[in-house]
């Protein structure tokens, strides 16, 4: 009995290790890194209309809301060195059969999972779906493979709290790690709330320790919480139970240099073919965190590959043509599509 256990336990571990490869090392053995590549024509693509997925937030759903180009639909993403799968909708089913997914964010990951369930939904339209919201908590559900893929809206990922003094953003307070504790696999995402200021800022004020700020540099704040949310992971999760994945900064058009001038996604139909500056700040950051866990997590290194997509955001058709240029989000069908492609990748190679 003991070495069967014993066996179980080698066998569990065998398999997730081998899903898993730490940032960093993100390249497989054959020296392939499928972040590195172009962005190709396919007449093939998008992988999904998206008339055919019924419960997709009309704001990504840049066709019906009137845009008048359709060639950003038709890019596939060709790594330099190997072949990206083309998804496979019913073996990403079978993987996470009896499994609980969950993507923790803001409305990225919003636009990732929604993705990711039209990918499934339009490959098995036979197969039944539920889909509840509760608050900040979404939830979809294949009951015939008892597999949920959920969304948890949470945008610093460390905790705001209501106090006498106001709205506090606690940089070293992770309380709201409870609902993803326990997840098969974590897909996590922070980044675009850090900049908001003014009247879309959601809180008042900065505490770290006993210390309280009226503000931070925002580049330091988000390290900070980073490093609260990578202590709470190498303390918590079991790297043979919990799969876990950083969605990498997801960059906007809103102007292309740091400063916000130069073009913006408006009226783009077409990839840049390279990107005028270096790796992103928020990247950098990101990146040194996670060169200091213990816990393997794999990065979705996508925001290289989403810089070159100034033809990817809603631009004016996201709102329902309100006129509101949005340079942040991505139309669906789209760029996160290629995203969950290197999820599903990031899950079954290595
Ligand atoms: C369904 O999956 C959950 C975990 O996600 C598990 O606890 C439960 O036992 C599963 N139910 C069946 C009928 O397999
Ligand atoms: C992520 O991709 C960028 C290029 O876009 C590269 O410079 C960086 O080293 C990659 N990061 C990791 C951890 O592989």
């Amino acid at each position: 009995m003991g070495l069967y256990v014993l066996f179980l336990f080698l066998l569990l571990t065998h398999v997730h290790g081998a899903y898993v490869s730490r940032v960093g090392r993100s390249r497989r053995a054959s020296g392939c890194d499928l972040y590195q590549g172009s962005w190709v024509r396919d007449g093939s693509y998008p992988l999904y209309e998206t008339a055919s997925c019924p419960f997709v937030e009309t704001e990504f759903d840049c066709q019906k809301n009137g845009r008048p180009d359709k060639d950003y639909l038709k890019y596939r993403w060709q790594p330099s060195g190997c072949n990206l799968p083309r998804f496979d909708g019913r073996d990403f089913l079978l993987k996470i059969k009896g499994k609980r997914v969950m993507f923790v964010g803001d409305s990225l990951s919003l636009n990732q999972w929604q993705s990711l369930t039209c990918m499934l939904h339009t490959a098995m339209p036979q197969a039944k779906y539920t889909s509840v919201r509760i608050g900040d908590l979404s939830k979809f559900t294949f009951p015939m493979y008892n597999a949920s893929i959920m969304f948890f809206r949470n945008a610093f990922l460390v905790d705001i709290t209501s106090e006498k003094i106001g709205r506090v953003l606690k940089l070293d307070s992770i309380e709201s790690s409870k609902l993803w504790k326990g997840m098969d696999a974590v897909i996590f995402n922070s980044w675009h709330w850090w900049l908001h200021t003014g009247r879309k800022q959601p809180w008042d004020f900065i505490q770290e320790g006993n210390n309280i700020y009226k503000d931070m540099d925002r580049l330091v704040a988000y390290g900070k919480a980073l490093n609260t949310w990578a202590r709470w992971i190498d303390s918590n999760v079991d790297p043979t139970k919990t799969l876990v994945f950083f969605q990498g900064v997801s960059p906007d058009h809103a102007g292309l240099s740091t400063s916000g001038a130069g073009p913006n996604c408006g009226g783009q139909t077409e990839p840049l073919p390279k990107y005028p500056s270096g790796q992103h700040p928020a990247e950098l950051v990101l990146e040194k965190v996670l060169r200091t866990m213990s816990t393997p997590v794999h990065l979705l290194n996508v925001t290289g590959l989403s810089q070159l997509r100034i033809d990817g955001h809603p631009s004016v058709y996201g709102h329902g043509g309100h006129g509101y240029m949005d340079c942040s989000h991505w139309c669906l069908a789209g760029v996160p599509d290629t995203w969950n492609q290197l999820l599903h990748a990031a899950v079954i190679q290595n």
